[in-house]
């Protein structure tokens, strides 16, 4: 199983990538699933359920949230009713939405999907360890094939929950810090891992958000909308090859494409023309 997991999606020039790109992307890398993070797909922070049919139609197969989940409040109730939307496992119990999403592959194979928030220089949560063994005890017997979006900050916590989860789950992959990381390896067990998968979004950008905006404030502490900003979109994310019996990772690679790379894709001339 090939599955292509996308890091945090950020506002309309990283929906658009999606929407423009991904099923050109899903035919030329042949791609059996599509997981992605979408906490900023909505001005940046939360996704409305509009964007989240969207990005379903664009051929994302399961979603995980961040911090952000809850910021456009449409959307609990999407995260109540919809089975392939999560919110972050380490939530308390009484937070609305699933801690675990499933999805299936063509031939049947399922994969799990679901998010954990660090603990260094965020909001107090539950133990992401713990609550992602809870997660493991639910799966059992479910399927091997699991996949962990380790939500956080410090490269620290994202390396302690992949060797907590090696030979466990399929894939340790990091997203909430926008930037991809050049860590990417299978650890012991079968388990890959990369501390961030980077974004998709604007590149040309302080997160993705207008670099003048943020420079100002952080300059002169006066506050200014961070808004989205528009320049060199690109998707950003991890290609993982899955042995869908044993649920082992047999190869990890860090994907990234831009605008060049969208228009030279086999496929979507073709696709334009159709
Ligand atoms: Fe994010
Ligand atoms: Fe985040």
């Amino acid at each position: 199983m090939r599955v292509l997991f996308l890091g945090d999606i950020v506002g309309p020039p990283g929906v658009d990538m999606v929407k423009n790109a991904l099923p050109a992307v899903r035919r030329a890398e042949g791609i059996d699933l599509v997981v992605a993070n979408a906490e900023n797909a909505s001005n940046g922070t939360g996704m409305t359920p509009r964007t989240y049919r969207l990005l379903r139609q664009a051929g994302i197969d399961l979603v995980t949230m961040g911090d952000h989940v809850y910021k456009k409040q449409d959307l609990i109730g999407v995260l109540e009713s919809d089975d392939r939307i999560c919110r972050p496992a380490n939530f308390p119990a009484d937070a609305p939405g699933r801690s675990y999403v499933v999805a299936a592959a063509a031939d049947g194979t399922l994969l799990a999907a679901f998010s954990v928030l660090g603990r260094t220089f965020m909001r107090s949560v539950d133990c992401p360890f713990r609550a992602a063994d809870r997660v493991l005890g639910e799966l059992a017997g479910k399927t091997a094939c699991v996949l962990v979006d380790v939500h956080a900050e410090a490269t620290a916590d994202k390396y302690l929950l992949g060797h907590h989860l090696k030979g466990r789950v399929s894939a340790v992959l990091g997203t909430h810090t926008h930037v991809t990381t050049a860590d990417e390896q299978i650890l012991p067990g079968g388990t890959a891992f990369i501390s961030d998968v980077g974004m998709c979004g604007p590149y040309d950008s302080i997160l993705g958000r207008r670099v003048d905006r943020v420079l100002h404030t952080t300059l002169t502490f006066v506050p200014t909308a961070f808004d989205v900003a528009e320049g060199d979109p690109r998707l950003a994310g991890a290609i993982v090859d899955i042995d869908s019996a044993t649920g082992r990772a047999q190869a990890i690679r860090r994907f990234m494409l831009d605008e060049k790379g969208l228009a030279s894709l086999p496929g979507l001339a073709m696709k334009n023309e159709e």
